[in-house]
């Protein structure tokens, strides 16, 4: 696997990965607004030519990111491509300056919610009905 910055021509299928692997609906223009914002910060892992996961998020203040969104082929989850794919976001993070890292989750999302715990993230709150459905969120945060 490797990874590599994101390009506008990898929008179609990172479009495709995101509506299969998150509930929510977004518009495509978001995408490419924020790889402008921040080119380092939208990171695609690779296998075979293929695109198999991204990860992107937005610098809040001078030293709080926040992941946006995170996701991996189903076929290629459990094999170690979310961890990578997260901690070079987080190094690009450092580079940045940033301190503090945050994020939402879905609370029924039992998976991401290991998954970022594994990556050491704590739990500091619930935001009631923070999806378009109903559903609560859980925010998480880690210090750099
Ligand atoms: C969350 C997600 C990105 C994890 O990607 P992944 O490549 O499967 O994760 P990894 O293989 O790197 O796993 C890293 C750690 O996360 C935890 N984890 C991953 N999958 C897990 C599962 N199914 N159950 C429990 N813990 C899990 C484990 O602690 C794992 O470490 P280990 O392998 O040493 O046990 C992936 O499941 C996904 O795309 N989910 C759908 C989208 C989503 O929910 N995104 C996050 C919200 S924005």
């Amino acid at each position: 696997m490797q990874l590599r910055r994101f390009g506008p021509r990898d929008l179609t299928r990172v479009y495709e990965l995101a509506c299969n692997s998150l509930s929510e609906n977004y518009n495509p223009t978001l995408f490419l607004d924020l790889y402008n914002y921040w080119p380092e910060g939208f990171i695609i892992a690779e296998e075979d030519g293929q695109t198999i996961g991204f990860i992107f998020g937005i610098m809040m203040s001078r030293t709080e990111a926040r992941i946006l969104m995170l996701a991996v082929d189903p076929k290629h989850r459990g094999k170690g491509c979310g961890g990578v794919l997260y901690r070079e976001w987080q190094r690009q993070c450092a580079v940045k300056g940033m301190r503090m890292i945050a994020l939402e989750v879905r609370v029924t999302n039992q998976v991401a919610i290991r998954f970022y715990e594994k990556m050491g993230f704590q739990l500091t709150g619930r935001i009631v009905k923070y999806y378009s459905n109903g559903d609560d969120a859980f925010r998480m945060q880690l210090f750099l």
